[in-house]
């Protein structure tokens, strides 16, 4: 059983933080943490967990949806607190659908046949995730609040005003956004707040995939992005760093190349299958594009494209980023992919 070991002061605040280690009968140790990670993540890796210094008490996630229920349930599964807040019960009781879901999943794989085993460490991750429609109350006693709400950035503008108001002076305020620049996002919150202010850019299937951006604005500190780097490592995560800029590394490589198969469809020049079987056995992808705009959303993949075409800095207007017929048309027909059953797929 993955056990709190002890706990430790943290002079700059004063506050207690916990620090984690597996005792030595953990049947979570897996693979090793190495210097070149590989691409996916291990669940309760040993090593990983017990090399780190001791980050934060308390988590909140904002947003209930398969990010936010990642988020949660990849903090927790590491042994940390997790606030996990949306705004209605049934929101909630989704985002609890997808972390069900996904500790079983992973459940069966790290302890296969050993139904009790599977029970006890699903119970034990959940046992961590306390549900809440408080925002305010939920941020109160949180020293790391991850957004991960609607892409709107009126909402989220507001959502960090509310944040910067009722979070504790230490806390980092991050947000999940996978193509709103972060320091529009942070524009309310106050002058001290924002060099505590980041992004933390996670990638779908959040427990499997091992990359974390770590976003700087112009005005983050050094010690939010080291915080940050130690919680991210803390998890069993890879991290990167970059500036605030469209889509940051990731999708800023990936948006255009989805767009571009898109656009090799619409032309005729082969169909969807061929299209996914060539990156795949071709490139090595584990998805094909077609797949992965499937498994990411349309709507999600649309939105991204239509903000960028109109405003997005050094890509206004360009035809890597053109927004596509298809890919309207599906949405407007509500294929979105995987999560409606139907996208470029039936499922
Ligand atoms: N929760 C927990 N674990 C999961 C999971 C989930 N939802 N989905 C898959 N896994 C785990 C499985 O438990 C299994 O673990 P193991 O390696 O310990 O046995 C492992 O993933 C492989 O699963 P499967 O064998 O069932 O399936 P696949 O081999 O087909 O892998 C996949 C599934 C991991 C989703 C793989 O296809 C993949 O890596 N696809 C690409 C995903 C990707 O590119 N994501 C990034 C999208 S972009 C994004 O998120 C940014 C956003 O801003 C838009």
């Amino acid at each position: 059983m993955i056990r709190i070991a002890r706990s430790v002061v943290l002079p700059r605040s004063g506050r207690r933080f916990a620090a984690f280690q597996h005792s030595s009968s953990s049947s979570y140790s897996s693979s090793s943490s190495t210097d070149r990670p590989s691409s996916h993540a291990t669940v309760g890796n040993k090593d990983s967990v017990a090399e780190t210094a001791p980050h934060f008490a308390s988590i909140t996630v904002l947003g209930g949806g398969q990010m936010g229920a990642g988020i949660a349930q990849t903090a927790a599964t590491f042994n940390y607190t997790v606030n996990l807040v949306d705004m209605s019960d049934d929101a909630l009781s989704r985002g609890q659908g997808y972390i069900i879901k996904s500790l079983k999943r992973v459940a069966k794989m790290r302890f296969k046949g050993d139904e009790p085993q599977q029970s006890r460490f699903v119970d034990d991750v959940l046992s961590r995730i306390k549900l809440s429609t408080d925002t305010e109350s939920a941020a109160a006693g949180a020293d790391l609040i991850i957004e991960a709400i609607i892409e709107q950035i009126e909402t989220k503008r507001a959502v960090f005003g509310v944040l910067d108001k009722v979070a504790p002076a230490e806390a980092i305020l991050a947000s999940n956004t996978s193509s709103l620049p972060i320091g529009a996002i942070g524009e309310a919150v106050g002058d001290k707040r924002k060099g505590q202010l980041a992004g933390l850019h996670f990638f779908n299937p959040v427990p499997q995939m091992k990359l974390v951006e770590i976003v700087r604005t112009e005005r983050t500190t050094d010690e939010t992005i080291d915080r940050l780097r130690a919680f991210a490592k803390s998890i069993d995560k890879a991290p990167v760093l970059c500036r605030d800029t469209p889509g940051f590394i990731v999708n800023r490589l990936l948006v255009p190349y989805l767009a571009e198969a898109i656009r090799m469809l619409e032309r005729g020049d082969a169909t969807a299958e061929d299209i996914d079987t060539a990156m795949k056995c071709g490139a090595g992808y584990p998805m094909g594009p077609f797949q992965l705009l499937d498994y990411v959303g349309l709507d999600t993949v649309k939105f991204i494209l239509d903000g960028w075409y109109k405003e997005g800095e050094g890509l206004a207007g360009s035809d890597l980023v053109r927004p596509s017929e298809k890919l309207d048309e599906l949405v407007r027909n509500g294929r979105l992919g995987v999560k409606s059953g139907a996208g470029f797929y039936d499922y």
